[in-house]
């Protein structure tokens, strides 16, 4: 390569710009609206962490943990790694800071995992996601379960599918990963490649595989809501049934146990069938009874989801739906052809009262001026030459209304806020 050549963003990993920027900046903006009408607060916590917060959280023998980590070792000689989800992360916090419970957390956070860039998959992706700790009401997986689909429908998403199941906790996860294991060791042959060799360090994982072969073996098999406890299967029936109180229909699937070791009890997954199978789930969560414990703290239930920003616009993308979710259009534009700079003082005044303003810079001609208002897409021009500023005025002109004619006025410097903010106010 030369000195000169030009760097491209790393693999799987994009840069947001443009209309793109305004997508995601309406995207976050209505997550956190109705974060705070849940009643959530904001959170955030270091891009990186001590390995064994993310080993000891997800599982050493997650896929996550083994293949797409990315780890590091400081100056100090530390091991830390990016983050690859938000929900190790913030137990760790609450582990340590332990504000009082409920603890209702949401964020929004970049998060690395190393995997086969691919439409919808990167190794750089962002998710909006909640965290409550310190109740297993099912009351609450109700609550957090239903602030993804509201989200989901505020963002204009169609065709979105719950998936849900119930894990139980210790005791009929290990019942349940006993039978699943005899199974899987009496069909070992039968199994793909990877879970031929693995199956056996955490038999969970051969559920999650999408290949064939495992799927005809653990249909077949044991399924989850089968070994449910009476306290589980009774929090699972409270849980569907809030859903169903508040019309939201949810389809148990028995296989779903998520990538992630800290799972018990709930486990949800929301799907967008316009996009392809690899990658069309575009949230996913549940809850983690035991994780507070497992990264050194009292024992402390919690629940939560995590909500893709990159599959959540792909969704909307596939299913025709473009249009703003915020609107990043000026209001003005100010083209001032005098030498005498009056744009800054009107620019500030206009801001100031928080009407989008805009200007030109560099003492570019009036034509070349009005271009860039015509571009910017203002609704308005506030033209001030020579003659304007000799006369204190300003002329105001409507960059929208075209069909009459040039539509424009020229009032007094001193009433042009109050004109504008009539006009606009109009629209
Ligand atoms: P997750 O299912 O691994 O769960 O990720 C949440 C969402 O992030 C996925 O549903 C998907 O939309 C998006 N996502 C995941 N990986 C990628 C990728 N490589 N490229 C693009 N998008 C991706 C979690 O991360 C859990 N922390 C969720 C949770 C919160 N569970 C309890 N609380």
């Amino acid at each position: 390569m030369s000195d000169q050549s030009i760097f491209q963003s790393p693999v799987g990993t994009h840069d947001v710009l443009g209309e793109q920027s305004a997508l995601w900046e309406g995207l976050i903006a209505t997550f956190a609206h109705l974060a705070y009408v849940y009643g959530f607060t904001m959170v955030h916590t270091p891009m990186f962490e001590d390995i064994g917060v993310f080993h000891r959280g997800i599982g050493e023998q997650s896929d996550v943990a083994t293949k797409e980590m990315y780890v590091f070792e400081d100056k100090g000689g530390r091991t830390y790694a990016l983050r690859p989800e938000g929900t190790a992360s913030i137990v760790r916090a609450f582990v340590q800071h332990q504000p009082t419970t409920p603890w209702r957390a949401w964020y929004m956070t970049p998060a690395f995992r190393y995997e086969r860039p691919q439409a919808g998959r990167y190794r750089q992706h962002h998710q909006v996601g909640v965290e409550v700790l310190g109740t297993d009401d099912p009351a609450v997986d109700v609550e957090v379960i239903s602030l993804a689909w509201r989200f989901y429908q505020a963002l204009g998403l169609t065709n979105i599918r719950l998936l849900i199941n119930s894990m139980g906790h210790d005791e009929c996860r290990g019942r349940f990963s006993a039978a699943l294991k005899e199974l899987l060791e009496s069909r070992v042959a039968d199994l793909c490649d990877e879970h031929q060799k693995t199956y056996l360090k955490n038999p969970l994982r051969v559920l999650d595989c999408k290949k064939d072969a495992c799927i005809a073996v653990t249909t077949e098999g044991p399924q989850l809501p089968d070994y449910l406890c009476e306290a589980c299967a009774e929090h699972f029936a409270h849980v569907r049934a809030g859903l169903d109180a508040i019309g939201i229909t949810s389809e148990v699937t028995p296989r779903l146990v998520r990538g992630f070791d800290y799972y018990t009890r709930t486990t949800f997954e929301f799907v967008a069938d316009a996009l392809g199978t690899a990658q069309n789930a575009i949230g996913g969560g549940g809850r983690y009874d035991k994780l507070a414990e497992q990264l050194g703290g009292k024992p402390t239930s919690g629940i939560g989801f995590g909500s893709g920003i990159e599959r959540l616009l792909l969704a909307r993308a596939a299913q025709g739906n473009e249009s703003p979710l915020i609107n990043r259009i000026p209001d003005v534009f100010v083209v001032d052809t005098t030498d005498a700079d009056v744009a800054t003082g009107i620019v500030d005044q206009f801001r100031t009262s928080g009407i989008a303003t805009l200007r030109a810079y560099d003492g570019r001609s009036m034509k070349s001026q009005m271009k860039l208002a015509d571009k910017s897409g203002a609704r308005l021009a506030l033209l001030v030459g020579p003659q304007e500023l000799t006369a204190n005025e300003i002329t105001i002109r409507d960059l929208r209304r075209s069909d009459d004619g040039v539509a424009q006025q020229r009032v007094s410097r001193d009433v042009v806020l109050d004109v504008v903010r009539n006009m606009l106010g109009n629209d």
